[in-house]
C-alpha cells in the first residue's frame, strides 16, 4: 500500500493508548501501563532516533511491539527492529503489524545477547532488565529472574553500546543508566526527565 494510503489506513488505531491498546487481546491490555511504551514517547524516540533516512533502529526487548510499530508508522523511511525473549509477545506483535499493514519492522524472537549489534545504526531501551529485581512488577512467570541476570545484561549492553561509533543515539526511558557507557551524552530530556536522548561522542 502507498505510504500516504497506509498512513490514512492506520491513524485511527495511533489516535490514543487505549484505541491502540485494543489490537491486543485483554491481558495484553492489562500490562500496557506498566510495561509497554506510551505513543507519545514512541513517537518523540523515534523522532530522534531516525533523524536520517535508511537508518537501522534496534528496540532492545520489544514486548508486543508497541514502541517498533508506533516508530515504523511515524518513520516509514527508517528501518525498526525489535528482539524479544518471550515468543507469546513476539506473536502479539505481528499479529499487530499485520492489522496496521506496516512494512518497515521486523520481529526477532530470541534473547538481545544474540545479536550483532553492528547491523545497528541507533537504539530505543525501555528498562528491559527491571523485571530481574526483586520486588518489581513481572510480565509473567515464563522465565527465570535473577540480580545476576540483571547484572549481567546491564554489563552486555553496555559493552555493545561502548564498541559502536561516535554518532550512535540511544533513547532510554524509565532507565537506571547502569547500561549506558561514559562516551554518550545527554542531548535532550523530555517527559520529565524519564525519557532521555544520547549521543556517543
Ligand atoms: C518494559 S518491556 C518494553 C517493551 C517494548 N520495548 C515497549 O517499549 O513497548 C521490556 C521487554 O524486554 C524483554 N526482555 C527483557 N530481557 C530481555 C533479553 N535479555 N532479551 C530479549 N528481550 C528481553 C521483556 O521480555 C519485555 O517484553
Amino acid at each position: 500500500m502507498p505510504t500516504l494510503e497506509r498512513k490514512k489506513y492506520s491513524e485511527k488505531w495511533f489516535s490514543s493508548d487505549g484505541q491502540f491498546n485494543r489490537l491486543y487481546p485483554n491481558y495484553i491490555q492489562l500490562l500496557s501501563q506498566r510495561h509497554w511504551t506510551p505513543l507519545v514517547v514512541a513517537r518523540k524516540a523515534a523522532g530522534f532516533l531516525a533523524a536520517e533516512d535508511g537508518v537501522k533502529v534496534l528496540d532492545i526487548g520489544s514486548g508486543v511491539g508497541k514502541f517498533c510499530l508506533s516508530a515504523a508508522y511515524h518513520k516509514p523511511n527508517a528501518r525498526f527492529y525489535g528482539v524479544e525473549q518471550r515468543e507469546r509477545l513476539i506473536e502479539h506483535a505481528e499479529a499487530a503489524k499485520e492489522i496496521l499493514q506496516l512494512d518497515n519492522l521486523y520481529f526477532i524472537n530470541g534473547n538481545f545477547t544474540q545479536l550483532d549489534f553492528r547491523q545497528y545504526d541507533h537504539f530505543y531501551f525501555f528498562n528491559s532488565f527491571y523485571e530481574n529485581l526483586t520486588g518489581t512488577d513481572k510480565i509473567d512467570s515464563s522465565i527465570d529472574y535473577s540480580r545476576e541476570l540483571y547484572n549481567y545484561y546491564n554489563r552486555y549492553l553496555y559493552k555493545q553500546l561502548d564498541q559502536k561509533p561516535s554518532g550512535t543515539r540511544l533513547a532510554t526511558f524509565h532507565s537506571l543508566e547502569d547500561e549506558v557507557p561514559p562516551g554518550y551524552h545527554v542531548v535532550g530530556v523530555e517527559m520529565e526527565g524519564l525519557l532521555k536522548f544520547w549521543i556517543k561522542v
